[in-house]
């Protein structure tokens, strides 16, 4: 059943054409505004069916000889080559996780995942996550988006045009072309998926460190964020909980009764999410490694023995799931697991990390199914962790079939967005660190992974107080929010280093909070059409240049624009954007907000945490633009559940007119089957550096003098 490993030779057999470089052997339009190019000696079954594409991409035509993008396919040396030439003018963005600017012209990455701490190794070249994705985005505002279809090991390198290099065998290559970066990834999202709407709960503050042990430190974490007021949902256990590092076990002496544990949590309205690693203690008696051995499930090395690689719980199995059986096996585990009261589940080191090596050897063999053909690990090493996470997804969901699964996994996948959350694996406590989490966590937005963000505060290394009420006052508009820290670190709770930071921590997160009718609104938005909910300040305009570098300044929707403290000279888009205070004290510390000409931005009452939280009364802020017109749009559901798919939700547009001096702002039903309730509104009119309120009404028409 095992191949050896043959792809070099593969490779460069399929390319007859030695070194020279050729346009595609044939092609095809998709769609109007999609078209695929294939290279001389494609070879299907090296890359089919690909786990970006939601359905294999179907010709509708010839692609028109007047299409600009077009690659040029060659092999150099064994390795397959795409490169796509590119006007001087057009700024790139994209290609997944990465360090460096948002503004991706002149670098260079590697596609392989990888356990990269501090993200030193090879500079940072290469992470967690891979995304064969680059975005143009012409001067004139017009986009294109090219997508390699390739897992093998390959590299993007953007220091001259676009040139996407592979291990493996020569791949195809789909460009997209669209009027705007935003039509480019609905586009996008048409083709990989939608993320599916996540529970609200997992949009709301989140305490973790490694690890929270024992059970009664994790109360005593859950009391303190009540008792300070911080805002919070969810907290999260780490390995520690494990037995041994055995998992979906529990360490017997400090974690007696995981289901004791999470019912306090609950009583307290938090939620809990828990670690699953890929890596199977190997132990005789141990249930998931006798199942897994039983059934031969394991990734197998290249002479087709069973792979070891050590891990936290010493040498580890590796379920193989590129096999159907073996996803189906694993989303099993979870039911007994997620009965102890577990929420959300958390996968880790599956890039997959192997201690002393890094990963595991490029000749193992993984076998396929469902059309996947058996490959080494050179093929199949990227999506890793995409295909667990499919597994991880379907278990939760066989767990508990009437709840929105909420997944977190470090390592991914161009199109993984369908089956998790993911975060940007193990950052630092540094002022570089906390700078770079923005063009970080933009950037995988602009790679089709809109619910992602970084370990607030810095995982490695100690945070100081300045460090954490600076991450804390810009990390509650990312979309994931969470403050995370390596072991033996100095703690970085909110309350930690003293009333200052705390109550900066807490304003903060308030905000968060306040906004969750907003985001919660934006979170809708990615799960219909794909955009961003973290966007980059060019959205705002894509035709002003200007704003093309900034990566400080970020957009939270349209309408919100985020400006850090202590970001210096940021740039502006055009037209009246007005600053929102929103405390009657400055801090110092929280960042800018300034609300876009003509929107309407509703705002929560302050609750603890989204079990307390609902739509009932909102304050709708109102920048009027230059017609004195403004208009937003709000969504609300049960919050979690699938109900909303069959039509159980309600969707809000928000409109104001200023007549005279009298300000009339209405909500009105656009959508959904939902029952409205009743609303309380009141009107925040936002000038220059005040927001004046109207009283509050009953009523969804409220009216203001101004
Ligand atoms: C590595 C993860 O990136 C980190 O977040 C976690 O705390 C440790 N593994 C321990 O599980």
């Amino acid at each position: 059943m095992f191949i050896k490993p043959k792809y070099l030779l593969l490779s460069s057999m399929a390319l007859l054409g030695g070194s020279a470089t050729a346009s595609a052997q044939h092609s095809f339009l998709a769609s109007e505004d999609v078209a695929v190019f294939y290279p001389k000696g494609y070879d299907t079954s090296q890359h089919s069916p690909s786990p970006i594409f939601l359905r294999e991409l179907a010709p509708i035509g010839d692609v028109p000889t007047d299409w600009k993008i077009r690659p040029r396919f060659s092999v150099d040396n064994g390795r397959s080559i795409a490169v796509i030439n590119t006007e001087s003018d057009v700024d790139l963005y994209g290609t997944g996780e990465v360090t460096g600017d948002l503004r991706r012209n002149g670098t260079k990455i590697q596609l392989w995942n990888f356990d990269n701490p501090s993200y030193q190794l090879d500079n940072g070249s290469h992470l967690y996550q891979s995304h064969p994705w680059v975005i143009g985005v012409r001067p004139d505002g017009s986009a294109f988006g090219i997508i390699a279809d390739n897992t093998w090991k390959s590299g993007i390198d953007l220091t001259d045009n676009v040139r996407f290099e592979s291990d493996g065998p020569a791949f195809r290559v789909i460009v997209i072309e669209k009027e705007t970066p935003q039509a480019l990834l609905a586009t996008l999202a048409n083709l990989t998926g939608h993320m599916e709407m996540p529970p609200l709960w997992a949009l709301g503050y989140q305490q973790c460190r490694w690890s929270y042990n024992p059970d009664t430190r994790v109360k005593e974490i859950a009391d303190s964020l009540r008792h300070y007021q911080i805002p919070s949902d969810v907290i999260w256990l780490d390995i520690d909980y494990m037995d041994k590092f055995k998992i979906f076990t529990f360490n017997k002496e400090e974690f007696p009764d995981p289901k004791v544990l999470n019912d306090y949590l609950h009583s307290k309205n938090f939620k809990t999410v828990y670690m699953i690693d890929p890596g199977v203690k190997v132990e005789e008696g141990y249930f998931v490694d006798d199942q897994g051995s039983e059934a031969d499930y394991w990734v197998k090395d290249e002479n087709g023995e069973v792979y070891e690689g050590k891990v936290w719980p010493g040498a580890c199995h590796f379920p193989d799931f590129t096999r159907p059986e073996v996803r189906s096996w694993w989303s099993s585990l979870y039911p007994d697991f997620m009965a102890q009261g577990i929420d959300g589940v958390w996968n880790d080191m599956n890039e997959p990390a192997v201690f002393d090596v890094g990963t595991m050897p490029i000749t193992n063999q993984h076998q396929g199914g469902d059309g996947l053909t058996p490959s080494s690990h050179l093929r199949y090493h990227n999506v890793y962790g995409y295909n667990m996470v499919k597994a991880s997804r379907e278990g939760i969901l066989r767990a508990n079939p009437n709840k929105r699964p909420f997944l977190l996994t470090r390592a991914n996948f161009l199109g993984g967005h369908r089956y998790a959350a993911t975060w940007t694996g193990d950052n630092a406590s540094t002022r570089e660190h906390m700078e770079l989490s923005i063009p970080m966590t933009i950037t995988l937005g602009l790679s089709g992974q809109p619910f992602n963000g970084p370990d607030i505060g810095g995982f490695a290394g100690d945070a100081t107080p300045e460090l954490l009420a600076n991450w804390t006052a810009i990390g509650v508009y990312f979309p994931f929010v969470r403050n995370h820290s390596i072991k033996g670190s100095v703690d970085q709770e909110p309350w930690v280093f003293g009333d200052e930071v705390l109550d900066i921590c807490r304003t903060a997160i308030n905000r968060r909070y306040k906004l969750l009718p907003y985001i919660y609104t934006l979170f809708h938005e990615a799960s219909v059409n794909g955009m961003p909910v973290m966007r980059p300040l060019f959205f705002a305009d894509v035709k002003d240049l200007s704003l093309r570098n900034e990566q400080k300044a970020f957009l939270l929707g349209n309408d919100l624009m985020v400006v850090p403290r202590w970001a210096e000279k940021t740039a502006m888009p055009k037209g009246d954007w007005k600053p929102l205070a929103l405390e009657d004290k400055d801090d110092g510390y929280q960042a800018q907000l300034f609300q876009r000409p003509g929107s309407i931005i509703p705002l929560a009452n302050l609750y603890q945490n989204t079990e307390e939280y609902n739509t009932d009364s909102l304050t709708l802020l109102v920048n009027l633009d230059t017609d004195n017109e403004a208009s937003g749009i709000i969504y609300e559901d049960a919050c979690d559940g699938f109900g909303y798919k069959k039509g159980e939700y309600a969707e809000y547009a928000a409109k104001a007119k200023l007549d005279g001096k009298q300000l009339t702002v209405s909500l009105s039903r656009v959508g959904g089957e939902m029952g409205t309730n009743p609303k309380r509104l009141r009107i925040g009119f936002v000038t220059d550096g005040k927001i004046t309120y109207s009283p509050w009404v009953d009523s969804s028409t409220v009216t203001m003098k101004i």
